[in-house]
């Protein structure tokens, strides 16, 4: 049985639908007092239940009272089913007195439920979810539905990453293309203050460029700055018209516009959160992640 997060009822739908299983659709709402009111529509639970959606907006709180009215009602085990998963670019302490809030979630999610099932995690400098989650955690990857849009749309493809992160992403899905790739040197001094340089301060564009059609790729479109930055630096050089693809539409700034602006053909997202720009399905992957859980 799943349980759809407020606002996820369609992830949750598109899951259930693959798992063939019933998707329960909780009443969560607030009291006068603004604390939260949550109920099932059950008397009883049998067996394992996965909590469906995204942590946005910090409704953790939610999860936790899903969790605990589930168990209540006779769940065995409580899965969380977030295919987008908050919390995790804050890795580390860069300045005096920050907090690493990617291992305070995380400790704050393992506490809360029995396994997680997320789709291509921000792991940087983390090298693991095991080394912040505590619970047993399954990854579920894009890259397989990627490398078909990309295999369908887009003639002669050179892959690019803009950032040494990236590569990850990028390296499996040219791996699965046998698509060139090259990764590009992004510096980070603000939210919205990036620069996209080429490896090693190189002054040009490299060979694997030439007569291809460029497609970025990224795990999160956030700001938009870095595939913003990485789109000019290509075009400066006088690439074609790059594709940009992220998997995370996290979208905190409407950049679409801007970056068709600056030479890009377009953006196009996978479905982990739900936005204008999703053209990628990763229903079957989390499917696969979450039948390997029960
Ligand atoms: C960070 O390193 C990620 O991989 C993305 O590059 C980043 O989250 C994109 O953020 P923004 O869209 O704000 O530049």
């Amino acid at each position: 049985m799943l349980i759809a997060i407020p606002g996820n009822e369609a992830h949750a739908a598109r899951l259930g639908e693959r798992l063939g299983v019933e998707v329960l659709v909780p009443e969560v709402r607030h009291f006068p007092d603004g604390e939260m009111y949550v109920r099932l529509p059950r008397e009883a639970i049998a067996g394992d239940v996965a909590i469906v959606g995204n942590l946005e907006a910090n409704s953790f709180l939610q999860v936790a009272f899903l969790a605990g009215t589930a168990r209540d009602l006779g769940a065995v085990r409580v899965g969380l089913v977030a295919p987008y998963l908050a919390y995790m670019r804050q890795d580390a302490c860069f300045n005096a007195g920050e907090g690493v809030t990617a291992r305070y979630f995380a400790r704050l999610v393992s506490s809360t439920v029995d396994w997680l099932v997320t789709v291509d995690p921000h792991l940087h400098r983390l090298d693991s979810l095991d080394r912040v989650y505590s619970i047993p955690t399954t990854i579920a990857r894009a890259a397989p539905a990627i490398a078909r849009w990309i295999a369908d749309e887009v003639r002669d493809p050179v892959l690019v990453g803009p950032d040494a992160e990236s590569a990850q992403w990028v390296s499996a899905v040219a791996d699965r293309l046998g698509a060139p790739y090259v990764i590009l040197e992004k510096t980070r001094r603000g939210d919205r203050d990036v620069s996209v340089a080429w490896a090693g301060a190189g002054p040009a564009a490299p060979p694997q460029l030439d007569g291809h059609t460029p497609v970025l790729i990224d795990d999160i479109v956030s700001t938009g700055r870095t595939m913003l930055e990485a789109t000019r630096r290509l075009r400066a050089a006088g690439t074609a018209a790059p594709m940009c693809i992220a998997i995370h539409a996290v979208f905190a700034d409407a950049v679409g516009d801007e970056l068709v602006a600056a030479g890009a053909s377009g953006i196009i997202t996978c479905d982990t959160i739900a936005h204008a720009s999703n053209r990628i399905c990763v229903a079957d992957p989390i499917a696969d992640a979450v039948r390997s859980r029960l």
